[in-house]
């Protein structure tokens, strides 16, 4: 099953950024990657078998991020951590605690709490943008930068209109992972994507690019023209591992492409793929949202062309039978 190399371990392996990094790993020879996943026989895990090299060097072991029991299991003699996992609500949730918030910040300390017990090297936390930008004391016109977190009673009071916690559940996640730090000196490195949108590996479609999605068969007449900070899955896993291999990074990084306006992805998915029922009209929205990606770039990340990202998302939709 595992041959020799560098253990580590994926939290959520089957998810689709995580899937990209297993993969990532994977073709780097020398890592035996050890994947949870909460249902190891599930058709929507086969791809991760599928994968070259997985044969000698992937393990996929049954987790659930709020079994502290299983998760130290899962983490048992690696030498790093990817923790990726946690809910990506499409929509409202009526029970947040337990749906969101718990999976999220409980599951974040378990992993922590297990990774430090494990004498695990280096974690690298999946955070998200949402726990950066969501604050409106952030200077009008400066880019979000590491410097800026998502304030929480303004989270609060937004999700109780929207219902969906998302926001609240990464702020708090990524705030415990550096609560954690601060007391017990674990080395957690956290990566903090935009949206994320590239090809799919896993067979189901998730909440991200559902938004590509429904901008190519969305079927409206008018679609609000915000300003999109996005970043392709594959460069979200170069990122992930760039985090855990170069010994210098430290604290959080914002990884993202350049802004773009949702016009501006149309106009790239028409002169692509011309057939679709792309939104007609746009109501301009002004936003504060651009991000600074500089520090990500300083460790040596870079970032494909949206024009590849959306030509291999759409790919991938219809080689899933997401779109004709
Ligand atoms: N996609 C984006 O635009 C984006 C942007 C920024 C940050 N992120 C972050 O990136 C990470 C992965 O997101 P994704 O887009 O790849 O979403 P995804 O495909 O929905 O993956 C989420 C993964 O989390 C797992 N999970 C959820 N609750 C769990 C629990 N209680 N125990 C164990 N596993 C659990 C799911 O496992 P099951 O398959 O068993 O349900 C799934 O593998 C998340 O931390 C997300 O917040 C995503």
């Amino acid at each position: 099953m595992e041959a020799a190399g560098k253990r580590v371990c994926v939290t959520g392996a089957g998810g689709f950024i995580a899937s990209w990094l297993v993969k990532l790993l994977l073709s780097r020879g020398h890592y035996a990657v050890r994947g949870t996943v909460r249902d190891p026989g599930a058709s929507k895990n086969a791809h991760l078998k599928a994968l070259e090299g997985a044969r000698e060097r992937l393990q996929l072991v049954k987790a659930d991020l709020l079994d502290y029991n299983s998760v130290v299991s899962a983490v048992a003699s690696c030498e790093g951590v990817f923790h990726v996992a946690s809910p990506v609500p499409s929509g409202r949730s009526s029970n947040p605690e337990v749906d969101v918030i718990d999976p999220a910040v409980t599951g974040t300390s378990n992993v922590l709490k297990a990774c430090y017990e494990a004498k695990v090297r280096r974690v690298v936390v999946v955070s998200s943008a949402v726990a950066v930008f969501s604050n409106p004391n952030w200077p009008k016109g400066k880019p979000f930068d590491e410097e800026c977190w998502s304030d929480e009673e303004y989270c609060r009071k937004n999700e109780i209109i929207l219902q969906n916690w998302y926001y609240l559940s990464k702020t708090l996640a990524e705030r415990e992972a550096f609560a954690y730090v601060a007391k017990t000196g674990l080395d957690v490195v956290t990566i903090c994507p935009s949206l994320v949108f590239g090809p799919l590996m896993q067979p189901t479609i998730n909440t991200s690019s559902k938004v590509l999605l429904n901008y190519i068969k969305g079927d409206r007449d008018a679609i609000e023209n915000r300003i999109r900070n996005i970043v392709d899955v594959r460069d979200v896993a170069d990122a992930l591992l760039l985090a855990y291999e170069k010994s210098e990074a430290s604290g959080r990084y914002i990884c993202s492409s350049p802004p773009i306006k949702v016009s501006d992805i149309i106009n790239i998915l028409k002169n692509l793929y011309p057939t679709y029922p792309y939104p007609k009209n746009f109501v301009e929205v002004e936003e504060n949202s651009v991000f600074s990606f500089e520090k990500l770039q300083k460790l040596g990340w870079t970032f494909r062309p949206i024009e590849e990202t959306l030509r291999d998302s759409v790919k991938s939709y219809k080689a899933f039978g997401f779109l004709n």
